[in-house]
């Protein structure tokens, strides 16, 4: 079992709905998931240090561009060693927007730049997740796992 912490930013609760069903997920592999919102929650990227793997969440603004409340967490990871940190990035974006899922793509670029092990594709939901996008959650959050235990077993190696 592994300590996972999700961290997700979510205005009208659509990259909530994504990160609950992850969530949710996970746990049935046995993980226990910390979830915290960049709103409601004081996030301090030095806590990172603390888990064995790292799971984040956004929406997107404007262009594409990370909410405000993302953005502290952002340029706090320069100060942060994930080198090897399995992590995976999702969101809800809307495709009417040329920018879809603009906000999880710059953060997914930011944590591979960081070096983190992430899922290698970030799980944008089109507004509220579906029955398919629930699937592909759940396809998602078994990457993610499978990325976790291939970590431990290299650590115990
Ligand atoms: C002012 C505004 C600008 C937005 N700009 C974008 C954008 O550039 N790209 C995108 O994919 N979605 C954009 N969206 C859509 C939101 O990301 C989308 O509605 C998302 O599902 C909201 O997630 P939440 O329910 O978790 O807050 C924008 C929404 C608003 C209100």
């Amino acid at each position: 079992m592994g300590n996972v912490l999700m961290l997700y930013a979510s205005m009208t609760g659509n990259t909530e709905a994504v990160a609950e069903i992850i969530r949710d997920a996970v746990e049935k592999h046995g993980h226990r998931v910390v979830t915290k919102t960049f709103e409601m929650d004081p996030v301090d990227a030095a806590e990172l240090a603390e888990y064995d793997g790292l799971l984040v969440g956004t929406y997107s603004e404007d262009d594409g561009a990370l909410p405000f409340e993302v953005e502290d967490f952002y340029e706090e990871l320069d100060e942060v060693d994930i080198d090897g940190l399995p992590a995976g990035v999702f969101g809800s974006g809307d495709f009417v927007y040329d920018t879809f899922g603009g906000a999880a793509n710059t953060m997914g670029d930011r944590l591979a730049e960081k070096q983190a092990k992430l899922v290698p594709e970030w799980l944008v939901v089109d507004l509220y997740p579906d029955e398919e996008d629930a699937d592909r959650c759940r396809h998602f959050a078994d990457r993610f796992c499978k990325m976790m235990e291939n970590n431990r077993r290299r650590e115990m190696d």
